[in-house]
């Protein structure tokens, strides 16, 4: 396994496409309205990535038909876009998204909710977004990756929920999947030592219920087994010897 170092001139590409996406999300986060299709979705965050001058890297990635991942409810990731699903009133929308500006690449998520959704649906939502940041506590030069693995789960499990074991978060840069894999979940080991100018896709899947998912007959969309509401939150940041920069992060989201 070979984990690139991103250069200077990489480094400043990749803020920039981590910026230009944050603004794709928070675009689509205020359209986001009862009645909307899923395809809708797809529709604008493909027109504003390229009239950024941007490529949507999901579009046609392994045979990925969109360019925005929208997975509702039960639906853990890769839930893909349609004219038929209307998104209602109390849903919970994850929203996954990337781009490549200049060569370089971008990723992050985020979980909505539509009008009002239960109370126990704002807390899996909480939780999931909070798990990122327990996790990235651990990101800095010198620690190593499965601190930042340990730190999601042990979050996430302390609040009663489970942590999605069969997809991981990434490496990232000149391509949207470099290694390492990302796991959000204790590994044997510690993993690889952080460095400085490693750029990495932290994405907690966190379920209300059993940690189990399975496939649709679609090939692509994921779902919890136990039909139990999920929740996924990433983002793309860059260590750096102090800790880490989130690069995918309007400066108005910062917690
Ligand atoms: N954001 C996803 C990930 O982190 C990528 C979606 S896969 C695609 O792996 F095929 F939809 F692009
Ligand atoms: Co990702």
């Amino acid at each position: 396994m070979s984990v690139s170092i991103k250069s200077p001139r990489q480094i400043e590409l990749m803020r920039e496409a981590g910026r230009l996406l944050a603004l794709v999300h928070k675009e689509l986060h205020s359209a986001l309205k009862p009645g909307m299709s899923t395809w809708d979705i797809d529709r604008l965050g493909e027109t504003m990535i390229r009239d950024f001058g941007c490529i949507p890297n999901f579009k046609n990635y392994n045979g990925y038909p969109a360019s925005i991942c929208v997975s509702v409810n039960d639906e853990v990731v890769h839930g893909i876009p349609s004219k038929k699903h209307l998104i209602r009133e109390g849903d919970i929308v994850s929203l996954d998204c990337g781009l490549i500006y200049q060569g370089m690449h971008s990723d992050a998520a985020r979980t909505w909710g539509i009008g009002t959704v239960s109370a126990d649906a704002q807390r899996l939502m909480n939780v999931t977004r909070q798990s990122f940041f327990e996790g990235i506590k651990l990101a800095k030069e010198g620690n190593h990756l499965y601190e930042i693995s340990a730190a999601i789960q042990d979050y996430v499990e302390a609040h009663g929920y489970s942590v999605v074991r069969d997809l991981v978060g990434h490496g990232i840069g000149t391509h949207l999947h470099e290694d390492p894999q990302i796991p959000n979940f204790r590994q044997r080991g510690r993993g690889i030592r952080l460095q400085a100018g490693m750029t990495l896709a932290i994405e907690p899947m966190v379920n209300a219920g059993r940690y189990d998912v399975e496939w649709l007959d679609d090939d692509w969309t994921v779902v919890t087994e136990d039909g139990s509401l999920s929740a996924h939150y990433e983002n793309t940041i860059l260590v750096t010897k102090e800790g880490c920069e989130i690069l995918t992060l309007l400066p108005e989201e910062e917690q």
